[in-house]
C-alpha cells in the first residue's frame, strides 16, 4: 500500500473527498518543480562580456559557487590564480561577484567612489533582505540613508572627549572582571569566553547603555541574544534572502527580545526622569525611536565585537607563547606609570587605572605592534563592496558592472610571503623592520581609503586597557582544559571573519604578588 493510501485509509473521510489527498500533494509537487525550473533558468545573473573573466570551476545551479561558503580563502586564491590580471567573476545566488586582488585591486577597492560599503556587506555578509534603492535624484549611491544615520550616531559615541571621559569606567569594568578571575577556585580560563566577555562589557558601555554595562545577569542575556543574531547568517540566508527559514526566524525572535529589553530601559528612564551619561541617553535626546536606537546599538555591538572580542583573546594567547614580549610590555607598563602616576605605592593595576586616554594612546608602542600582528593574522575572510551606480554597462575596458558585489581577501596581502616572510608566525618585530610598508596598502587591519574603521581609537584603547591590566595582574601560560600543557591553536584560514579557534586554548594563571593591594 502506498503512503497516500495508507494515510487516506486511516482518515474517516467520505470516498469522494479522498481525491483531495492525491490532488493536493501533486499540486504542491508540481509547484515546487516549476519553481525550481524557473529558478534554475533565471535565478543566477549572467556575467557581461567586459566583466572580469568568469571562474566557474565550482559553480552549481541556483546556489552558484558553493566553495565560496565552504572554503572561502582557497576558493578566492584559486580564482585569482585562474586569471592573468588577478580579477575574476563568479556567481553566488542572484549576485554576480567580482574578486579583486593585488595592489591595483586594493587601490580600486578602497578608493573607488562608485563602490558602496553597506550594500556590499548586506548582500553577502549579513544575508538579510537587501536595502532598498533610493529613488531620490540626489541619492548618493555610495551612502545609504541607514549607513548615514548609523555612522553619525556612532561617530558621536566614539568622539575623543567622550572616550576620554569614559576611560575610567572602562578601567573599572575591566578591573572588576579580572578580580573575579583572581578569586576563581580553578585558575584556568578560556579567553575566548572570559576575555571576550570583558570586551562585550566595554563595548556595551561605549555604544549601548549603562544599565546593561552594569547588570551582569541582563548583560549575559543580551550577549546570548546577540550571538543568535551573529550566528544567523548561513549560505541559505545569503542565497535566498527573501525566504523566512529557521535562521531568519531565530534572528527575528532574538531581535524582538532585544527590542523589548531596550524599550523597558527607555520606559524606565522616561517614567522616573532618570538620566544617564551614555549613548542611549544621547539617542533618546536626539529623538530617535526604539527601532532606530536598537539598530544602532546592535550595529555598534557587531562592528565593535567582531574583531575586538576575538583579537583580545588571540593576543593573550600569542603573548602566552612568547614570554619575551610579555616582559617587554610589562616593562612599558612600569616605565609609563613611573612617569605619569603620583601614587607609586598603589598596585600596578590601580596605577594603570589612573592613566589618561592620551597616555594610553601614546605610551605603549610594543603593545601596539603586538596587536598589529594579531590583527594581521586574524583579519580573515573578505571585505565587501557593491557597485550601485545604476548606470548601464558600456562595452569597452574591463569593468565591475552595476549591481555586482566586490570582494577583497585580506589574506591575499596580509599573508603574502614576499611582504611577510613566514606569514603564519606571530612576530611583532615585523613592524620594526617595516615589512608592512613594502607595498601600498600592505597592511589594512583598520581598513583604508574611504571606509577606515570608525572605532579604531576606542578599539586600541580597550585592547591596551584589557591586555595591560591582565599582564599587570597575572603570570600565565597556555594550557589545556585541565591545566596540562597547551599550544597555540591553528587558524582556520577559510573562516569568514575573525573567529574563535575550533580547538580552544586555555590560560593557566597565577595572581602576581600585590596585584590587587
Ligand atoms: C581590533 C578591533 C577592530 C578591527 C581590527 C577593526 C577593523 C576594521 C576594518 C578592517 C574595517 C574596514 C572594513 C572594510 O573596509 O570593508 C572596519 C570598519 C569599521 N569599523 Fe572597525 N575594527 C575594530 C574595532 C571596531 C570597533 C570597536 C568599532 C566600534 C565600536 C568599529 C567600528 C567600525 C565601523 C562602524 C566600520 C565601518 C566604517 C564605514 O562604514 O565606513 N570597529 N573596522
Ligand atoms: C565628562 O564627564 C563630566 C562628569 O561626569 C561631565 O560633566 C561632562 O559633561 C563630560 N563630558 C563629555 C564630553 O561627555
Ligand atoms: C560600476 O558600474 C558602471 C556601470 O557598469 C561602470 O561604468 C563603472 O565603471 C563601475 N564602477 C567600477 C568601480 O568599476
Ligand atoms: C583588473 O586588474 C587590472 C590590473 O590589476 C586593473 O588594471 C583592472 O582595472 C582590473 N579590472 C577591474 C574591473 O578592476
Amino acid at each position: 500500500m502506498g503512503l497516500l493510501q495508507s494515510i487516506s485509509a486511516a482518515l474517516p473521510l467520505p470516498a469522494q473527498e479522498n481525491q483531495w489527498l492525491v490532488l493536493v500533494p501533486s499540486f504542491v509537487i508540481t509547484t515546487l518543480l516549476v519553481t525550481i525550473g524557473v529558478l534554475y533558468f533565471n535565478y543566477n545573473p549572467s556575467i557581461p562580456s567586459n566583466a572580469p573573466r568568469p571562474f566557474s570551476k565550482y559553480s552549481l545551479p541556483i546556489i552558484g559557487a558553493l566553495k565560496f561558503f565552504t572554503h572561502r580563502e582557497d576558493f578566492l586564491f584559486e580564482g585569482k590564480k585562474s586569471s592573468p590580471n588577478g580579477n575574476f567573476s563568479f556567481i553566488v545566488g542572484k549576485y554576480h561577484v567580482v574578486g579583486l586582488s593585488g595592489p591595483d585591486g586594493r587601490k580600486k577597492f578602497f578608493e573607488s567612489k562608485e563602490l558602496a560599503f553597506a550594500e556590499g556587506y548586506a548582500a553577502l555578509f549579513n544575508g538579510g533582505p537587501p536595502p532598498k534603492k533610493g529613488s531620490d535624484p540626489n541619492y548618493d549611491p555610495t551612502e545609504s540613508a541607514f549607513s548615514k544615520h548609523f555612522s553619525s550616531r556612532l561617530l558621536h559615541m566614539l568622539k575623543r572627549d567622550i572616550l576620554s571621559n569614559g576611560t575610567k569606567l572602562l578601567c573599572g569594568d575591566t578591573k572588576a572582571r579580572l578580580l573575579e578571575l583572581a578569586n576563581a577556585n580553578v585558575k584556568i580560563t578560556d579567553p575566548f569566553e572570559s576575555v571576550y566577555r570583558i570586551v562585550f562589557q566595554l563595548t556595551m558601555r561605549t555604544v549601548g547603555c549603562n544599565e546593561l554595562a552594569e547588570d551582569d545577569v541582563q548583560r549575559e542575556k543580551v550577549l546570548q541574544l546577540y550571538q543568535v543574531i551573529e550566528d544567523s547568517t548561513t549560505p541559505a540566508t545569503v542565497i535566498f534572502p527573501w525566504f523566512p527559514g529557521p535562521a531568519m526566524i531565530r534572528r527575528t525572535i532574538a531581535g524582538g527580545r532585544l527590542y523589548s529589553i531596550i524599550q523597558n530601559i527607555m520606559d524606565d528612564r522616561k517614567k522616573t526622569g532618570r538620566r544617564e551619561n551614555d549613548p542611549l541617553q544621547h539617542m533618546m535626546d536626539m529623538g530617535d525611536d526604539t527601532m532606530a536606537i536598537l539598530t544602532v546599538v546592535i550595529g555598534g555591538l557587531f562592528a565593535g565585537l567582531l574583531n575586538s572580542g576575538v583579537n583580545a583573546a588571540w593576543l593573550l594567547v600569542y603573548l602566552a607563547a612568547n614570554p619575551e614580549w610579555q616582559d617587554k610590555i610589562r616593562q612599558e607598563l612600569y616605565d609609563t606609570c613611573a612617569k605619569h602616576v603620583e601614587d607609586k605605592t598603589a598596585p600596578l593595576i590601580d596605577q594603570l587605572c589612573a592613566l589618561d586616554m592620551d597616555v594610553w594612546e601614546s605610551s605603549f608602542p610594543t603593545l601596539d605592534m603586538c596587536l598589529k600582528d594579531s590583527i594581521r593574522i586574524q583579519t580573515l575572510g573578505t571585505a565587501f563592496r557593491r557597485n550601485i551606480t545604476g548606470r548601464d554597462v558600456k562595452i569597452g575596458d574591463e569593468v565591475i558592472p552595476n549591481g555586482a558585489v566586490v570582494t577583497l581577501s585580506f589574506n591575499d596581502f596580509h599573508f603574502d610571503p614576499e611582504m611577510y616572510p613566514d606569514p603564519e608566525k606571530w612576530d611583532p618585530s615585523r613592524y620594526e623592520r617595516g615589512e608592512d610598508k613594502k607595498q601600498p596598502y600592505g597592511w589594512t587591519g583598520w581598513g583604508a581609503g574611504r571606509h577606515p574603521c570608525l572605532g579604531m581609537k576606542f578599539a586600541k584603547l580597550e585592547m591596551n586597557v584589557i591586555i595591560a591590566m591582565f599582564l599587570a595582574c597575572f603570570e600565565y601560560e597556555l594550557s589545556d582544559k585541565n591545566g596540562g600543557p597547551g599550544t597555540v591553536p591553528p587558524v582556520n584560514r577559510n573562516a569568514h571573519s575573525a573567529t574563535r579557534p575550533q580547538q580552544r586554548p586555555y590560560l593557566k594563571y597565577k595572581v602576581r604578588e600585590g596585584a590587587f593591594a
